[in-house]
């Protein structure tokens, strides 16, 4: 395989259609059921070989955090340290997914540093490897790795079951502007059980996983009533998006965006008044049917 000079990737947003929160584990960690869908709503993530050096730059009207700490650069230098390479290369994150809403936008970004150097470099490393590295990084990282935009996991995401993707929804995205830190929605929901976790008997019928209308009969969120006490916008954002005829619509991961999956458009686009009524900035999308497909090399000029 050539080498190529510059590889960009899209790195999709996610929503949970259904999140079950297990025992707290010995950890502290939480077990989960999961089910992630990909959405079309993406950040653009650009690997370019450049001069010795790590250098990540972040393009778009989205707050990312301390540079340091992002999980695009942490990717970057974890993949590099399994190479036993200093890195020579410049890492350009064009963001469009919103930050602290729950719909795993930097852990889509580092997946997608890990997909485009592994591309970059011929493919050093085995599926396992690039998977192992993953789960270093994060949670929902694994998902995004790639293979299918519709997937079961459970543990804390890195057992994955990649499932046939469903036809692609027009889906609407609210953020109420405040953020509910992942810990915190961890702590809250523990704090309400008040107790261990007691086993809830449950079978998930493959069919369900098959169709839209069997994924509105397990879609859940065990977060949500321990975040929707906290930013009670929420509940009413959720309610909003069910009147306005969104057979799925629920909270994304630990918040604090909330979504719905509408039958047509039409529906998805009349559903962003009531959200902007009650504060919300809106995003409309889709579901994704199939995984992004690298561009390497593109003929047009990077970044
Ligand atoms: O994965 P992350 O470091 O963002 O998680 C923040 C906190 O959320 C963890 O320290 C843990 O307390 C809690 N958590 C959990 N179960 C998970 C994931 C996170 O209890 N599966």
């Amino acid at each position: 395989m050539s080498a190529p000079a510059a590889v960009r990737v899209a790195a999709p947003a996610k929503v949970n259609l259904r999140l079950c929160i297990l025992a707290r584990e010995a950890d502290g960690y939480h077990g989960l059921e999961t089910v992630f869908c990909a959405l079309a709503l993406a950040d653009e993530v650009t690997v370019r070989r450049g001069a010795p050096g790590l250098r990540l730059s972040v393009e778009g009207d989205v707050d990312t955090g301390p540079p340091e700490r992002n999980l695009a650069r942490r990717a970057a230098e974890r993949f590099h340290a399994a190479l036993g390479e200093a890195p020579a290369l410049d890492v350009v994150l064009r963001k469009a997914i919103p930050s602290s809403a729950g719909m795993g936008g930097g852990s889509s970004d580092a997946a997608a540093v890990l997909r485009a150097l592994d591309r970059l470099h011929g493919s050093p490393f085995s599926r396992a490897e690039l998977l192992q590295m993953a789960i270093e990084l994060g949670a929902d990282v694994p998902f995004f790795l790639g293979g299918s935009a519709l997937a079961l996991a459970w543990g804390r995401g890195e057992r994955l079951l990649p499932l046939p993707p469903l036809p692609s929804r027009p889906v609407l995205v609210g953020h109420p502007g405040e953020a509910m830190p992942t810990a915190d929605a961890f702590r809250a929901v523990a704090e309400a059980r008040g107790g261990p976790y007691r086993p809830v008997a449950s079978a998930l019928p493959a069919e369900a996983l098959a169709s839209w209308e069997g994924v509105a009969g397990i879609a859940c969120n065990d977060f949500e009533p321990a975040v929707f006490a906290r930013i009670p916008v929420l509940a009413r954002a959720v309610d909003a998006l069910a009147a306005a005829g969104a057979t799925v619509a629920r909270m994304a991961g630990s918040g604090s965006s909330v979504y719905g999956v509408f039958p047509d458009a039409a529906a998805r686009d009349a559903a962003e008044a009531p959200l902007r009524a009650l504060g919300m900035r809106t995003w409309r999308t889709e579901t994704l049917s199939a995984e992004p497909v690298a561009e390497v090399d593109p003929p047009v000029a990077l970044g």
